[in-house]
């Protein structure tokens, strides 16, 4: 079927997924996720993704973003987490993971590449599927985003230049941790690798 021609609100029950959502997020994490759904079905459009899967994914990305410590070492005890010495020592990348697990069990989304979309939405990593590309770039570049300079010209290339979009949306995230003296994610390190042909 072409996702073009799919009403929005046939797929998922998108009222509950958001009433949920607005129940386990801070109003400015909810508006962002709203933004990233948005921008992600426009994206979608551009580069003939579907639709559908680009929106539920943009919001329900950040699912896990707002547990409270305990919350999130509860649910990574409860559904098996295993994670990274690098996720043990900056949890805030453990959303990522974590938020595919929720966005199954507790949003009901069995759709796989939606679920990896929502994986990888933070550190990226080497050839995402157009997807898990469409979500790692809506998450910058949403509407709500704190403007940057280096926003406009990637806003501008993204609907015709994915791969692009992609590279220096890393580029920019590594000068930030750079900057903020974090260490670089071994997923985001092999991405850039993989996305400087792109340059
Ligand atoms: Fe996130
Ligand atoms: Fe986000």
């Amino acid at each position: 079927m072409d996702p073009h021609f799919v009403d929005l609100n046939s797929a998922y029950d998108f009222e509950k997924i958001k009433k949920r959502l607005a129940k386990k997020l801070d109003a400015h994490r909810y508006e962002h996720s709203i933004g990233v759904a948005y921008t992600a079905a426009a994206l979608a459009m551009a580069h003939d993704e579907d639709m559908i899967k680009a929106y539920t994914a943009g919001l329900l990305h950040d699912c896990a973003k707002c547990l409270d410590e305990e919350e999130r070492e509860r649910a990574c005890r409860k559904y098996k987490v295993e994670l990274t010495e690098m996720e043990k020592e900056f949890p805030f990348l453990i959303h990522s993971k974590l938020g595919a697990v929720l966005a199954k069990e507790k949003y009901g989304i069995e759709d796989p590449e939606i679920l990896s979309s929502i994986r990888y939405h933070t550190t990226g990593k080497p050839e995402m599927t157009k997807l898990e590309a469409i979500i790692f770039s809506a998450d910058f570049i949403e509407p709500n985003r704190k403007p940057l300079q280096c926003l406009p010209p990637i806003r501008k290339i993204i609907y015709t230049d994915l791969d692009k979009a992609v590279y220096l949306i890393l580029k920019q995230t590594l000068i930030h941790l750079e900057h903020k003296g974090q260490p670089v994610d071994e997923n985001s390190q092999l991405a850039i690798e993989y996305y400087k042909r792109f340059a």
